[in-house]
């Protein structure tokens, strides 16, 4: 692999990354289209019981503040409304993809897939401030952010790391040294073949240098300080997390703080106890 492998190229080359199960499509399909109903909503949740009890628990926790319990999908979407529903049936959805063991990045079986909801979770109250549809954009951003490493470990599983030169460069800049691409471009690009919204595509490209995004500059910068965040609190750390640098302008955007930082990290907590359930009920069922 030289630095001059292609984007194209280089996904074709790791094409043993699963196709985007049809679930997940589906899922997709649901958020680009505004006309999309309960019934839509219904079939989707149908294909799979896992993910349909996960679904409605999540809709129960206390982020949501609901006072009454709810079990139906009707009852869901009546209370959190369809853009909330899509994004935790995304979640979901996209388990099967993230829950693999990632070794090149160290990260053992389910460890990407808590840390995607961290980072997710943690985006979503970041941007709480923007509006509900800009929080939930970002809770899509963080949730797809590492998307491209199930691309990239294949690669790095063979590739000597630790040589003396590279102790302490950013992660992403020993990907490009290394393969011509990080993580975060091959993810954005992976993101617009998913034909998933520009702000979107651009968020994951810049998440880890969000002072460089253009109209994902808000998802950027969330995401970037809810992925620190995760992996500060040691929740799927993996080869790279030891070398994350902060950038200075996202902590300035978002008016970070110690105070928000230690907040963050308790109400992160649930969704990825949420998520060790989710996959625990899963691994039970196969
Ligand atoms: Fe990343």
């Amino acid at each position: 692999m030289t630095p001059q492998t292609s984007l194209d190229e280089l996904i074709k080359k790791v094409g043993d990354l699963p196709p985007m199960p049809r679930v997940a499509q589906r899922a997709l399909e649901l958020i680009r289209d505004p006309k999309s109903d309960m019934g839509d909503v219904a079939k989707i949740l149908a294909m799979d019981e896992a993910m349909a009890s996960l679904v409605l628990r999540w809709a129960n926790s206390a982020y949501y503040g609901l006072k009454f319990p709810v079990s139906t999908v009707n009852q869901a979407v009546t209370y959190l409304g369809y853009r909330t529903l899509h994004s935790l049936i995304l979640a979901a959805s996209v388990a099967t993809l993230l829950e693999r063991p990632v070794p090149g990045y160290a990260l053992e079986r389910g460890e990407l897939w808590r840390h995607s909801i961290a980072v997710a979770a943690g985006a979503r109250l970041i941007a709480a401030d923007y509006g509900n549809q800009i929080a939930e954009e970002a809770y899509h951003a963080g949730l797809l952010c590492d998307i491209g490493k199930l691309a990239l470990e294949t690669l790095l599983r063979t590739t000597n790391i630790n040589k003396p030169e590279w102790q302490g460069v950013p992660f992403e800049e020993l990907e490009v040294s290394l393969f011509g691409v990080d993580h975060a471009t091959l993810g954005a690009e992976l993101a617009r073949r998913w034909r998933l919204p520009s702000a979107l595509v651009d968020a994951i490209a810049h998440h880890h240098q969000p002072s460089q995004a253009s109209e994902g500059a808000i998802l950027a910068a969330a995401v970037h300080l809810a992925d620190a965040s995760a992996m500060s609190l040691g929740i799927g750390l993996g080869k790279d997390g030891l070398q994350y640098i902060i950038d200075p302008q996202a902590v300035e955007r978002m008016n970070w703080s110690e105070k928000k930082y230690n907040e963050l990290a308790d109400r992160i907590k649930p969704f990825v106890e949420e998520a060790d359930e989710f996959i625990r009920l899963r691994r039970s069922n196969q």
